[in-house]
């Protein structure tokens, strides 16, 4: 990428928390593991917009079966301190997961709220097999347990931004997940 580019986009972030080259070797770790678990299966691959639309993208690419592919659009309400777990369905899915296996796939899992609610709403729908892969958990910040079956990397709690992942819709072009200074956002 050009070079002036990244150095604007850069200005917010302090250290880079998971390198291209560790977010390559999640997605091929992942890919793999999903494609020796739902062989033979009728495979919904589902990526929370927006930001898992990069990590969704490579992730497609590394499973090796028939697969179909949807997008589901969600905002969860509450502050850090008064999580309500509210969730409100933005977009919805224009496939059925009735009787299919169905793959979530997130940027960041912090509270769960937003994740133990969608594999609710699946299940409810009838999915055979619901499971979740997630680029980063950041367990420090779990309010409701979730299991997530594919996780690439744990990371302390810091606020990250790059590879899909925002500060105020800023950052999600970054080929990288940084650490945003605090400084940008205390201003
Ligand atoms: N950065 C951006 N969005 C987020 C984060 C984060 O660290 N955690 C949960 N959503
Ligand atoms: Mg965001």
């Amino acid at each position: 990428m050009e070079k002036a580019r990244m150095a604007s986009i850069e200005k917010g972030v302090g250290e880079v928390l998971v390198s291209r080259e560790e977010i390559d070797e999640a997605v091929a770790r992942i890919g793999k593991a999903v494609t020796e678990d739902f062989q033979g299966e009728d495979l919904v691959v589902i990526g929370i917009l927006k930001g898992a639309v990069a990590f969704m993208a490579d992730l497609m690419q590394a499973i090796d079966l028939p697969l179909e592919i949807d997008f589901m659009a969600v905002s969860s309400y509450g502050t850090s301190t008064t999580s309500t777990g509210e969730v409100r369905i933005l977009k919805d899915l224009e496939c059925t997961v009735e009787g299919r296996s169905v793959l979530i796939v997130e940027d960041i899992i912090d509270t769960g709220i937003t994740l133990s609610y969608l594999s609710k709403v699946m299940e409810s729908r009838g999915a055979k097999r619901v499971s979740i892969a997630a680029l980063l958990t950041k367990p420090a910040r779990r309010e409701r347990a979730v299991q997530v079956d594919y996780v690439g990397y744990e990371v302390e709690d810091k606020f990250v931004v790059g590879y899909g992942i925002d500060y105020a819709e800023k950052y999600r072009n970054l080929p990288y997940v940084g650490a945003l200074k605090p400084s940008e956002y205390e201003k």
